[in-house]
Protein backbone atom coordinates (compact mmCIF):
# COMPACT_ATOMS: atom_id res chain seq x y z
CA UNK A 1 0.00 0.00 0.00
CA UNK A 2 1.35 3.44 -0.91
CA UNK A 3 0.21 6.80 0.66
CA UNK A 4 0.73 10.13 -0.42
CA UNK A 5 0.77 13.53 1.80
CA UNK A 6 0.34 16.65 0.15
CA UNK A 7 1.94 19.37 1.94
CA UNK A 8 -0.88 22.34 0.99
CA UNK A 9 -1.17 24.29 4.15
CA UNK A 10 1.38 27.47 3.86
CA UNK A 11 0.12 30.70 3.56
CA UNK A 12 1.98 31.66 0.00
CA UNK A 13 3.20 34.61 1.98
CA UNK A 14 6.27 35.05 -0.64
CA UNK A 15 3.47 34.86 -3.69
CA UNK A 16 1.85 37.41 -2.03
CA UNK A 17 -1.91 36.74 -3.04
CA UNK A 18 -4.55 36.93 -0.65
CA UNK A 19 -5.66 33.27 -0.96
CA UNK A 20 -3.46 30.29 -0.02
CA UNK A 21 -1.36 29.82 -2.63
CA UNK A 22 -2.31 25.65 -3.64
CA UNK A 23 -5.48 27.43 -4.40
CA UNK A 24 -3.92 29.72 -7.24
CA UNK A 25 -5.06 28.86 -10.77
CA UNK A 26 -2.65 27.35 -13.38
CA UNK A 27 -3.98 26.96 -16.48
CA UNK A 28 -7.65 25.18 -15.75
CA UNK A 29 -6.48 23.63 -12.27
CA UNK A 30 -5.45 25.30 -9.15
CA UNK A 31 -1.66 24.24 -7.68
CA UNK A 32 -3.03 21.86 -5.80
CA UNK A 33 -5.44 19.99 -8.32
CA UNK A 34 -2.42 19.94 -10.30
CA UNK A 35 -0.19 18.09 -7.47
CA UNK A 36 -3.05 15.52 -6.95
CA UNK A 37 -3.17 14.59 -10.32
CA UNK A 38 0.47 13.84 -10.62
CA UNK A 39 0.18 11.53 -7.31
CA UNK A 40 -2.48 10.06 -7.66
CA UNK A 41 -1.86 7.30 -10.27
CA UNK A 42 0.73 5.45 -7.64
CA UNK A 43 -1.25 6.68 -4.34
CA UNK A 44 -3.75 4.17 -2.67
CA UNK A 45 -4.43 7.16 -0.34
CA UNK A 46 -4.16 10.32 -0.85
CA UNK A 47 -3.86 12.91 2.87
CA UNK A 48 -3.89 16.85 2.25
CA UNK A 49 -3.04 19.37 5.04
CA UNK A 50 -4.20 22.66 4.49
CA UNK A 51 -4.99 25.91 5.97
CA UNK A 52 -7.12 26.38 9.09
CA UNK A 53 -10.17 27.95 8.00
CA UNK A 54 -10.24 26.33 4.36
CA UNK A 55 -10.86 22.66 5.55
CA UNK A 56 -14.34 22.83 4.37
CA UNK A 57 -13.85 24.68 0.73
CA UNK A 58 -10.51 22.37 -0.08
CA UNK A 59 -12.51 18.92 0.47
CA UNK A 60 -15.19 20.14 -1.71
CA UNK A 61 -12.67 21.26 -4.37
CA UNK A 62 -10.62 17.33 -4.06
CA UNK A 63 -13.85 15.49 -3.62
CA UNK A 64 -14.59 12.41 -1.03
CA UNK A 65 -11.85 10.11 -1.80
CA UNK A 66 -9.36 12.40 -0.14
CA UNK A 67 -8.27 13.13 2.95
CA UNK A 68 -8.52 16.91 4.38
CA UNK A 69 -6.70 17.76 7.61
CA UNK A 70 -5.53 21.22 9.06
CA UNK A 71 -1.77 21.88 8.52
CA UNK A 72 0.35 22.79 10.98
CA UNK A 73 2.48 26.16 11.96
CA UNK A 74 5.52 24.40 9.78
CA UNK A 75 5.68 22.45 6.65
CA UNK A 76 7.14 19.76 8.85
CA UNK A 77 4.28 20.08 11.52
CA UNK A 78 1.95 19.98 8.24
CA UNK A 79 3.67 16.54 7.33
CA UNK A 80 3.39 15.24 10.85
CA UNK A 81 -0.28 16.22 10.85
CA UNK A 82 -0.91 14.31 7.54
CA UNK A 83 1.31 11.42 8.93
CA UNK A 84 -1.20 10.89 11.80
CA UNK A 85 -4.29 10.92 9.59
CA UNK A 86 -2.39 7.64 7.14
CA UNK A 87 -4.54 4.37 7.46
CA UNK A 88 -1.15 2.15 7.74
CA UNK A 89 1.22 1.92 4.46
CA UNK A 90 4.19 0.80 3.57
CA UNK A 91 5.38 3.55 1.68
CA UNK A 92 4.45 7.30 2.15
CA UNK A 93 5.11 9.68 -0.77
CA UNK A 94 5.08 13.52 0.38
CA UNK A 95 4.76 15.84 -2.05
CA UNK A 96 4.60 19.73 -2.24
CA UNK A 97 1.17 21.59 -4.10
CA UNK A 98 3.27 24.28 -4.48
CA UNK A 99 5.40 22.19 -7.19
CA UNK A 100 2.29 21.45 -9.27
CA UNK A 101 3.60 20.27 -12.76
CA UNK A 102 6.09 17.45 -11.32
CA UNK A 103 4.92 14.09 -13.60
CA UNK A 104 3.03 11.15 -12.66
CA UNK A 105 6.16 9.72 -13.89
CA UNK A 106 8.17 10.71 -11.49
CA UNK A 107 6.38 9.31 -8.96
CA UNK A 108 6.14 6.28 -10.62
CA UNK A 109 10.27 6.66 -10.31
CA UNK A 110 9.98 7.69 -6.85
CA UNK A 111 8.14 4.52 -5.62
CA UNK A 112 10.25 2.42 -8.16
CA UNK A 113 13.24 3.62 -6.65
CA UNK A 114 11.21 2.44 -3.33
CA UNK A 115 10.81 -1.04 -4.32
CA UNK A 116 14.37 -1.28 -4.97
CA UNK A 117 15.20 -1.06 -1.23
CA UNK A 118 15.65 2.00 -0.52
CA UNK A 119 14.05 3.47 2.47
CA UNK A 120 14.17 7.08 1.41
CA UNK A 121 14.13 8.63 -2.27
CA UNK A 122 14.21 12.26 -3.22
CA UNK A 123 14.27 13.99 -6.76
CA UNK A 124 17.22 16.35 -7.28
CA UNK A 125 18.34 18.15 -10.01
CA UNK A 126 22.08 19.23 -10.66
CA UNK A 127 23.13 23.02 -9.68
CA UNK A 128 23.40 25.25 -12.28
CA UNK A 129 24.77 28.11 -10.52
CA UNK A 130 27.96 28.49 -8.01
CA UNK A 131 26.92 28.77 -4.71
CA UNK A 132 28.54 30.16 -2.06
CA UNK A 133 28.16 30.47 2.23
CA UNK A 134 27.51 34.37 3.15
CA UNK A 135 28.36 35.25 6.83
CA UNK A 136 26.46 37.50 9.05
CA UNK A 137 28.81 40.88 7.68
CA UNK A 138 27.23 39.97 3.86
CA UNK A 139 31.25 38.23 2.88
CA UNK A 140 31.05 34.91 0.64
CA UNK A 141 33.09 32.41 3.12
CA UNK A 142 33.16 28.97 0.99
CA UNK A 143 32.53 27.94 -2.29
CA UNK A 144 30.79 24.35 -2.43
CA UNK A 145 31.63 22.03 -5.23
CA UNK A 146 28.93 22.75 -7.08
CA UNK A 147 29.08 19.11 -8.61
CA UNK A 148 28.19 17.64 -5.56
CA UNK A 149 25.41 19.77 -4.27
CA UNK A 150 21.97 19.13 -6.06
CA UNK A 151 18.20 20.86 -5.93
CA UNK A 152 16.04 18.85 -3.64
CA UNK A 153 12.15 18.40 -5.11
CA UNK A 154 8.91 16.30 -4.36
CA UNK A 155 7.38 14.11 -4.03
CA UNK A 156 9.88 12.50 -2.02
CA UNK A 157 9.27 8.74 -0.48
CA UNK A 158 10.12 6.91 2.53
CA UNK A 159 9.22 3.99 3.88
CA UNK A 160 6.31 4.84 6.35
CA UNK A 161 8.49 3.72 9.37
CA UNK A 162 11.34 6.04 8.49
CA UNK A 163 9.37 9.05 7.98
CA UNK A 164 7.30 8.06 11.24
CA UNK A 165 10.45 8.14 12.97
CA UNK A 166 12.07 11.08 11.39
CA UNK A 167 9.10 12.77 12.25
CA UNK A 168 8.87 11.29 16.49
CA UNK A 169 10.47 14.66 17.47
CA UNK A 170 9.58 18.03 16.73
CA UNK A 171 12.00 18.35 14.20
CA UNK A 172 11.74 21.07 11.42
CA UNK A 173 13.07 20.88 8.19
CA UNK A 174 11.83 22.40 4.36
CA UNK A 175 11.94 18.46 3.62
CA UNK A 176 11.34 15.61 4.95
CA UNK A 177 14.80 13.64 3.34
CA UNK A 178 16.70 16.41 6.07
CA UNK A 179 15.16 15.27 8.81
CA UNK A 180 15.32 11.56 7.30
CA UNK A 181 19.17 12.14 6.76
CA UNK A 182 19.33 13.75 10.14
CA UNK A 183 18.03 10.60 11.62
CA UNK A 184 21.21 8.37 10.00
CA UNK A 185 19.21 6.91 7.09
CA UNK A 186 20.37 6.69 3.46
CA UNK A 187 19.12 9.04 1.13
CA UNK A 188 18.75 8.20 -2.50
CA UNK A 189 18.69 10.76 -5.01
CA UNK A 190 17.04 10.09 -8.39
CA UNK A 191 17.14 12.67 -11.31
CA UNK A 192 14.73 15.74 -10.60
CA UNK A 193 12.07 17.33 -12.99
CA UNK A 194 12.91 20.94 -14.35
CA UNK A 195 9.01 21.27 -14.79
CA UNK A 196 8.85 20.03 -11.41
CA UNK A 197 9.76 23.81 -10.46
CA UNK A 198 8.33 25.39 -6.51
CA UNK A 199 5.98 27.94 -7.16
CA UNK A 200 7.23 30.94 -4.76
CA UNK A 201 6.44 34.08 -7.02
CA UNK A 202 4.27 35.03 -9.51
CA UNK A 203 7.49 35.09 -12.04
CA UNK A 204 7.70 30.83 -11.23
CA UNK A 205 3.66 31.06 -11.99
CA UNK A 206 4.50 32.51 -16.02
CA UNK A 207 7.58 29.70 -16.37
CA UNK A 208 5.01 26.92 -15.19
CA UNK A 209 2.53 28.67 -17.53
CA UNK A 210 4.68 28.11 -20.53
CA UNK A 211 5.50 24.55 -19.86
CA UNK A 212 1.85 23.96 -20.17
CA UNK A 213 1.34 25.88 -23.03
CA UNK A 214 3.82 23.27 -25.05
CA UNK A 215 0.85 24.75 -26.56
CA UNK A 216 3.08 27.71 -27.33
CA UNK A 217 6.35 26.40 -28.50
CA UNK A 218 7.15 29.04 -31.14
CA UNK A 219 9.85 27.57 -34.45
CA UNK A 220 11.34 29.56 -37.22
CA UNK A 221 12.43 28.66 -40.84
CA UNK A 222 13.78 30.00 -43.72
CA UNK A 223 13.13 29.27 -47.22
CA UNK A 224 15.00 30.13 -50.46
CA UNK A 225 14.01 29.75 -54.49
CA UNK A 226 15.91 31.20 -57.75
CA UNK A 227 14.29 31.21 -61.31
CA UNK A 228 16.14 32.77 -64.69
CA UNK A 229 14.37 34.46 -66.67
CA UNK A 230 12.70 32.73 -69.61
CA UNK A 231 11.46 34.64 -72.64
CA UNK A 232 7.55 33.43 -73.35
CA UNK A 233 6.32 32.99 -69.61
CA UNK A 234 3.95 34.25 -68.20
CA UNK A 235 5.15 36.30 -64.61
CA UNK A 236 4.20 34.58 -61.75
CA UNK A 237 5.04 36.30 -58.06
CA UNK A 238 4.01 36.59 -54.97
CA UNK A 239 0.66 35.30 -55.64
CA UNK A 240 -0.07 37.70 -58.69
CA UNK A 241 0.21 37.08 -62.70
CA UNK A 242 2.43 40.27 -64.10
CA UNK A 243 1.26 40.85 -67.62
CA UNK A 244 3.66 42.95 -68.94
CA UNK A 245 6.95 40.78 -67.86
CA UNK A 246 9.25 38.37 -68.84
CA UNK A 247 8.25 35.20 -66.82
CA UNK A 248 10.99 32.47 -65.39
CA UNK A 249 11.48 28.72 -66.22
CA UNK A 250 9.90 26.37 -64.04
CA UNK A 251 7.64 22.97 -64.05
CA UNK A 252 5.66 25.36 -61.92
CA UNK A 253 4.35 28.75 -62.73
CA UNK A 254 7.87 29.77 -61.08
CA UNK A 255 6.95 31.82 -58.65
CA UNK A 256 10.03 32.40 -56.01
CA UNK A 257 7.94 34.73 -53.67
CA UNK A 258 5.49 31.70 -52.76
CA UNK A 259 8.15 28.56 -53.19
CA UNK A 260 10.51 30.26 -50.42
CA UNK A 261 7.51 30.60 -48.07
CA UNK A 262 6.44 27.45 -48.41
CA UNK A 263 10.20 25.63 -48.07
CA UNK A 264 10.23 28.65 -44.81
CA UNK A 265 7.14 26.77 -43.40
CA UNK A 266 8.17 23.27 -44.24
CA UNK A 267 11.81 24.65 -42.47
CA UNK A 268 9.68 26.21 -39.27
CA UNK A 269 8.01 22.69 -39.07
CA UNK A 270 10.18 20.22 -39.85
CA UNK A 271 7.56 18.34 -42.70
CA UNK A 272 10.51 18.18 -45.43
CA UNK A 273 10.57 20.67 -48.14
CA UNK A 274 8.90 21.96 -51.24
CA UNK A 275 10.55 18.48 -53.15
CA UNK A 276 9.37 15.87 -50.65
CA UNK A 277 6.21 17.23 -50.22
CA UNK A 278 5.09 18.22 -53.76
CA UNK A 279 8.13 17.01 -55.59
CA UNK A 280 8.54 14.40 -58.88
CA UNK A 281 6.38 11.24 -56.94
CA UNK A 282 3.46 13.72 -56.71
CA UNK A 283 2.35 14.40 -60.20
CA UNK A 284 -0.89 16.10 -59.08
CA UNK A 285 1.19 18.82 -57.88
CA UNK A 286 2.90 19.31 -61.50
CA UNK A 287 2.37 22.77 -62.86
CA UNK A 288 0.73 23.81 -59.54
CA UNK A 289 0.01 27.70 -59.01
CA UNK A 290 2.65 29.12 -55.85
CA UNK A 291 -1.06 29.51 -54.63
CA UNK A 292 -2.15 25.98 -55.16
CA UNK A 293 1.09 25.38 -53.18
CA UNK A 294 0.71 27.75 -50.09
CA UNK A 295 -2.68 26.65 -49.77
CA UNK A 296 -1.76 23.04 -49.83
CA UNK A 297 1.18 23.87 -47.33
CA UNK A 298 -0.57 25.69 -44.57
CA UNK A 299 -3.28 22.64 -44.98
CA UNK A 300 -0.17 19.94 -44.10
CA UNK A 301 1.40 22.35 -41.45
CA UNK A 302 -2.61 22.67 -39.41
CA UNK A 303 -3.03 19.08 -39.63
CA UNK A 304 0.00 18.56 -37.64
CA UNK A 305 -0.77 21.03 -34.83
CA UNK A 306 1.19 24.64 -36.19
CA UNK A 307 -0.72 27.74 -36.91
CA UNK A 308 1.26 31.00 -38.06
CA UNK A 309 2.36 33.43 -36.40
CA UNK A 310 4.05 35.61 -39.27
CA UNK A 311 5.36 35.25 -42.36
CA UNK A 312 8.08 37.51 -44.12
CA UNK A 313 9.47 37.30 -48.05
CA UNK A 314 12.18 39.50 -49.62
CA UNK A 315 12.16 39.45 -53.49
CA UNK A 316 15.45 40.13 -54.99
CA UNK A 317 15.52 40.97 -58.26
CA UNK A 318 15.73 44.38 -61.10
CA UNK A 319 11.83 43.93 -61.84
CA UNK A 320 9.44 43.58 -61.44
CA UNK A 321 8.65 46.56 -59.58
CA UNK A 322 6.83 45.66 -56.56
CA UNK A 323 5.75 48.90 -54.57
CA UNK A 324 2.68 49.45 -56.45
CA UNK A 325 1.83 46.30 -56.09
CA UNK A 326 2.37 45.00 -52.47
CA UNK A 327 -0.69 45.63 -50.84
CA UNK A 328 -2.54 43.41 -53.88
CA UNK A 329 0.49 40.73 -52.90
CA UNK A 330 0.14 41.00 -49.25
CA UNK A 331 -3.53 40.25 -49.37
CA UNK A 332 -3.27 37.28 -52.18
CA UNK A 333 -0.95 35.63 -50.13
CA UNK A 334 -2.40 36.50 -46.64
CA UNK A 335 -5.41 35.20 -48.06
CA UNK A 336 -3.88 31.35 -49.01
CA UNK A 337 -2.56 31.28 -45.69
CA UNK A 338 -5.37 31.45 -43.86
CA UNK A 339 -4.83 35.37 -43.28
CA UNK A 340 -1.89 35.39 -41.55
CA UNK A 341 0.52 38.73 -41.09
CA UNK A 342 2.63 38.63 -44.28
CA UNK A 343 5.30 40.90 -44.93
CA UNK A 344 7.09 41.55 -48.51
CA UNK A 345 9.50 43.50 -49.07
CA UNK A 346 11.92 43.90 -52.61
CA UNK A 347 15.73 44.71 -52.72
CA UNK A 348 18.19 45.10 -56.00
CA UNK A 349 21.92 43.34 -54.99
CA UNK A 350 24.20 46.72 -56.82
CA UNK A 351 24.86 44.25 -60.03
CA UNK A 352 26.00 41.26 -58.73
CA UNK A 353 24.83 38.05 -59.02
CA UNK A 354 22.23 36.04 -60.86
CA UNK A 355 19.62 38.61 -59.88
CA UNK A 356 21.92 41.91 -60.19
CA UNK A 357 22.90 40.42 -63.66
CA UNK A 358 19.14 41.14 -64.33
CA UNK A 359 18.85 37.47 -65.08
CA UNK A 360 16.19 36.17 -63.02
CA UNK A 361 14.41 36.75 -59.61
CA UNK A 362 14.96 35.07 -56.10
CA UNK A 363 13.44 35.17 -52.89
CA UNK A 364 14.15 34.34 -49.19
CA UNK A 365 11.02 33.95 -47.16
CA UNK A 366 11.27 33.45 -43.08
CA UNK A 367 8.53 32.12 -41.21
CA UNK A 368 7.17 31.88 -37.12
CA UNK A 369 4.88 29.21 -36.41
CA UNK A 370 3.40 28.26 -33.62
CA UNK A 371 2.68 24.35 -32.16
CA UNK A 372 -0.58 24.44 -30.70
CA UNK A 373 -1.01 21.41 -27.75
N1 LIG B 1 3.39 24.05 3.68
C1 LIG B 1 2.54 23.43 4.56
N2 LIG B 1 2.43 23.89 5.85
C2 LIG B 1 3.12 24.96 6.27
C3 LIG B 1 3.98 25.63 5.37
C4 LIG B 1 4.11 25.14 4.08
O1 LIG B 1 1.90 22.43 4.21
N3 LIG B 1 2.95 25.39 7.51
C5 LIG B 1 3.48 23.57 2.30
C6 LIG B 1 3.08 24.65 1.30
O2 LIG B 1 1.67 24.67 1.15
C7 LIG B 1 3.82 24.23 0.05
C8 LIG B 1 5.02 23.45 0.57
O3 LIG B 1 4.78 23.24 1.96
O4 LIG B 1 3.05 23.38 -0.79
C9 LIG B 1 6.31 24.19 0.33
O5 LIG B 1 6.32 25.40 1.07
P1 LIG B 1 6.49 26.86 0.45
O6 LIG B 1 6.75 26.77 -1.00
O7 LIG B 1 7.40 27.61 1.33
O8 LIG B 1 4.97 27.44 0.55
P2 LIG B 1 4.42 28.52 1.53
O9 LIG B 1 4.96 28.29 2.90
O10 LIG B 1 2.96 28.52 1.36
O11 LIG B 1 5.03 29.85 0.92
P3 LIG B 1 5.79 31.03 1.71
O12 LIG B 1 6.96 30.38 2.37
O13 LIG B 1 6.13 32.01 0.67
O14 LIG B 1 4.79 31.56 2.71
MG1 LIG C 1 7.13 28.42 3.34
Amino acid sequence: MIAAIIAAAGSGERFGASIPKALIQLGDRTLLEHAISAISSVADQIVVTVPAGFEDQIRTLVGDGITVVTGGATRSGSVRAGLAAINGAEFVLVHDAARPLATRELAARVVAALKCGDVAVIPGLNQIDTMTVVDKEGYATATPDRSQLRRVQTPQGFTLKVLQEAHSGAGDATDDAALVAKAGHKVRIIDGEERALKITTPSDLAIALAYLGGAHSFSTGVGVDAHAFATGRELWLAGLHWPDEVGVEGHSDGDVAAHAICDALFAATGLGDLGSNFGTSRPEYAGASGVTLLKETFAIISKSGYSISHISVQIIGNRPRIGARRVEAISTLSAALGGVEVAILATTTDGMGLTGEGKGIAAIASALVIKSA
